[in-house]
């Protein structure tokens, strides 16, 4: 199992000012952890309480399906091409970043065990998308057009660029290198994927974008290229498990959830770093940027009271950070909590040859870049606690499907108990829509011409 330390955020490490008394704390919050984590699971299956993604671990209907459809396109594709945009696409970017072998899109066929190409379309940038467009060869594209609502318009104004390429390049064929994950009833991609019969995948009710990772959205484009999704999958069930212990001493998302709660709210850390220090990892970050970002950024409480709640979310990659921001971690503003992501094991050893033994560099030689980066990890921690700066530790013992399947899982639950501490609601997202209407207006979506005029008028001014 992933194991946490949060004994760099107690007072007897960092002091009284900055640190939390962590046995006392515990023991404080002993009973509402134990409530919280009751109630989301009593909670998880009452349809409009978006708590559907706690069951995802058990959706083996679903892995069946992704499977199926994996093994028989398995041979006709040479790329996969996602489109989508947040939820919708960064758990899959996160977990084939980690899990496919490094640099997966330059290898050859035959490295790739004949698995398919992978890339992501995350964004409407017009030079990157005709940069890859020139580059791909759409007839040898399965395209998974991704989106929820069916509706966003980055991700929708791809799908008709694309499809309007492989309608001229294959004529009636195009259909076979679509496949659209989606809500089974709701949205226009949900009407266009009956109308044209492409093969479509469900995204459950009650299973917001950010919480999405481990049903079709994330699972059917790892399956694609090969990744076993099974092995996540058991990952996540054993945590699932593991977290359903109320004893907060014993479940690991409750800690980390109460300490970042009590470190915001009363120590004023109101900025979350997350820090792998791993590159296979570095979207692990991103995912965990928008998951914290959109479900604890709230305006009102549940209370409907007014508390602009939520710590804002950054991501770091060690060591390479090191280089540039943990002298302001350090020295700077002692407002942020740091969480360190560590690997016990890599896949591969890299040694330092015992070279220039008479220079200053020559102590180097005959370690391995594996001791070297956790050296890194290790130090930062230390001097970070010397400087009197709160740090967590979550700790991997080798990275593959399972443990990440265990390691998503366990921020999700421990994002959930944070919106139950915070007393928000933390699967909402009400301040992504203004910005989304002004978008329609502006592009002269029907319905939208009110907010168009008071649009044109405040463009003008701001
Ligand atoms: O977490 C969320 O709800 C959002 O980030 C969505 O995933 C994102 O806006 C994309 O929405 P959709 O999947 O409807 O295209």
């Amino acid at each position: 199992m992933i194991k946490l330390s949060c004994r760099n955020t107690d007072a007897m490490i960092i002091g009284e000012n900055d640190g939390l008394n962590l046995d006392e704390e515990f023991n404080n919050y002993r009973e509402r952890i134990a409530e919280i984590i009751v109630d989301l699971n009593k909670r998880k299956d009452k349809p409009g309480q978006w708590l559907q993604w706690m069951n995802l671990g058990y959706n083996e209907e679903t892995v069946w399906y992704v499977k199926e459809f994996a093994s028989m396109v398995a041979d006709r594709f040479e790329n996969v091409l996602v489109l989508g945009i947040g939820g919708s696409a960064l758990g899959g970017l996160a977990l084939s970043h980690a899990l496919l072998k490094p640099y997966w899109n330059i290898l050859t066929p035959e490295q790739r065990n004949n698995f398919p190409r992978l890339f992501f379309m995350d964004n409407i940038d017009p030079d990157y998308m005709n940069g890859l467009l020139d580059t791909l060869d759409l007839k040898k594209t399965l395209v998974n057009v991704i989106t929820k609502s069916g509706s966003t318009a980055e991700t929708m104004s791809q799908y008709m660029i694309i499809k309007d390429r492989l309608e001229r390049e294959l004529g009636d064929d195009y259909r076979k290198n679509i496949v659209a994950t989606t809500d089974k009833k709701l949205g226009v991609l949900r009407q266009l994927a009956d109308q044209e019969g492409y093969k479509t995948f469900v995204i459950p009710d009650d299973v917001g974008g950010r919480f999405s990772v481990f049903s079709a959205v994330g699972l059917l484009p790892l399956a694609l290229v090969g990744v076993d999704i099974e092995e996540i999958m058991n990952g996540i069930k054993d945590m699932d498990l593991a977290l359903k212990n109320t004893d907060i001493h014993q479940n690991i998302a409750a800690q980390a959830a109460l300490v970042q709660y009590l470190l915001d709210t009363k120590k004023g850390k109101n900025i979350s770093v997350m820090m792998p220090y791993s590159s296979r990892l570095k979207y692990i970050s991103d995912w965990y940027v928008q998951l914290w970002a959109e479900s604890l950024g709230k305006e009102v409480n549940n209370n409907n009271e007014t508390v602009y709640n939520g710590q804002t979310p950054v991501k770091a990659l060690g060591a390479t950070d090191q280089h540039s921001q943990i002298q302001l971690y350090n020295e700077g503003p002692n407002n942020k909590v740091i969480t360190f992501i560590r690997v016990e094991n890599f896949d591969t050893t890299l040694e330092i040859p015992k070279i220039l033994e008479y220079t200053g560099i020559g102590y180097l030689g005959g370690k391995t870049i594996n001791d070297l980066i956790n050296a890194e990890a290790d130090s930062t921690r230390v001097a970070l606690a010397d400087y009197r700066r709160p740090t967590m530790t979550i700790t991997l013992p080798q990275i593959n499907g399972y443990h990440l399947g265990q390691l998503l899982y366990m921020l999700e639950v421990q994002t959930a108990i944070a919106g139950e501490l915070y007393n928000i609601n933390a699967f909402d997202q009400p301040g992504v829509e203004q910005a989304k209407n002004y978008t329609y207006a502006l592009m002269g979506r029907a319905g939208f011409e009110d907010s168009a005029r008071t649009l044109q008028e405040k463009l003008v001014t701001v």
